[in-house]
């Protein structure tokens, strides 16, 4: 089991897993997070790895204060005006994302916005003392109940991680509320620990509801899908291809592609995972028609990554995809 240490005394602790990459089990006000340096690929894919999590979504990305937000995130004046009313609170707001913001493009999977909250209380604390963004998912194994207490975390994740820092019964109990700001007006993404009438009061405008512009958490459009077509399970690469390798050994034909990218040379899923959103665009902007991709493990993590490279592969005529 993970050890649990009481919140008041439990800072300097988490801060120091946290910046050797372990992900850490933290209280907010909403519920307990699993956190992880969001600036490092290996540290948030040890967050899927240990939620068991077999699909990469999106991670809501924890700060300080709105300052910090700014670095990560486009900001525009009705987005400060409710980061200004709701923060620190159980608000994320889905923002367009801020080119070369630092935060690892695992965190966002693949997407060009960025979900960003300010928590109140220990999480906060630990931001503002590491100085970096923290992606935290809810602490509960994937696909099991949210956890609330310290207790609960340590029931379902205390045999993967090292630290759950115990804050006690979190005050609202539920997850945040998830807004996308854009131009034409806010979209609610998920009901949550703000009332969604508090945020039209705030902003002056209604909330979009509809179904069409609704993309349930977890099922989520993409705005990311390569150019390139995508082959998968590759043992023979064919002449100007793109290539994405995993492992030490390559497919026949491997030295006739335009271009190639190793996942992980030495085959560790954890580095694989961490590599295939910056990866997948940087094959992709080589131009290649196609992109070939080398069979990947699919124990671990990568049951997601293999998920992640089907959506990649399928035929897209919406222009959207689930993620
Ligand atoms: O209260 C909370 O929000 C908790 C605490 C720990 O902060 N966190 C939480 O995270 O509930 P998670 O990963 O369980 O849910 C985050 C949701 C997911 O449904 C994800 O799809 C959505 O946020 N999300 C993240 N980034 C997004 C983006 N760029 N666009 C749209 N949705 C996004
Ligand atoms: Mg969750």
């Amino acid at each position: 089991m993970a050890e649990i240490l009481p919140q008041d005394i439990a800072l300097d602790a988490a801060s120091r897993l946290l910046l050797a990459g372990e992900p850490v089990a933290i209280p907010t006000e909403t519920v307990y997070g699993l956190a992880a340096d969001a600036t490092s690929g290996e540290a948030v894919a040890r967050i899927y790895e240990a939620k068991g999590r077999p699909r990469f979504n999106p991670l809501i990305v924890h700060v300080a204060d709105v300052a910090m937000a700014e670095r990560f995130a486009e900001f525009s004046t009705l987005a400060r005006r409710l980061a200004g009313m709701f923060w620190p609170g159980p608000l994320t707001m889905v923002l367009p994302h801020r080119a070369g913001s630092g935060i690892h493009p695992l965190v966002r999977a693949g997407l060009d916005t960025i979900a960003v909250r300010c928590p109140e209380g220990f999480g906060r604390d630990v931001v503002g003392r590491i100085g970096r963004p923290l992606a935290a998912p809810s602490a509960n194994v994937s696909g099991r109940v949210t956890a609330t207490t310290a207790q609960a975390v340590n029931a379902a994740l205390g045999d993967r991680i090292r630290l759950v820092v115990d804050g006690g019964p979190t005050r609202v109990g539920l997850e945040s509320t998830i807004v996308k700001v854009t131009d034409e007006g806010l979209v609610l993404l998920r009901p949550g620990g703000v009332a969604a009438e508090d945020i039209e009061a705030a902003a002056g405008m209604p909330l979009q509801r509809d179904a069409k512009d609704v993309q349930a958490p977890g099922m989520l459009a993409s705005h990311y899908a390569p150019r390139a077509r995508i082959r998968l399970n590759v043992t023979d690469v064919k002449p100007s291809e793109a290539l994405l390798a995993f492992g030490p050994d390559r497919a026949s034909g491997a030295e006739k592609a335009a271009e190639m990218r190793n996942l992980s040379p030495s085959g560790d899923l954890r580095q694989a995972a961490a590599n295939l959103f910056s990866y997948l665009s940087a094959l992709d902007a080589a131009n290649a028609e196609t992109i070939a991709v080398e069979p990947v493990p699919r124990h671990g993590l990568g049951e997601a990554i293999n998920d992640r490279l089907a959506r990649a592969a399928a035929p897209r005529e919406t222009g959207r995809q689930e993620i």
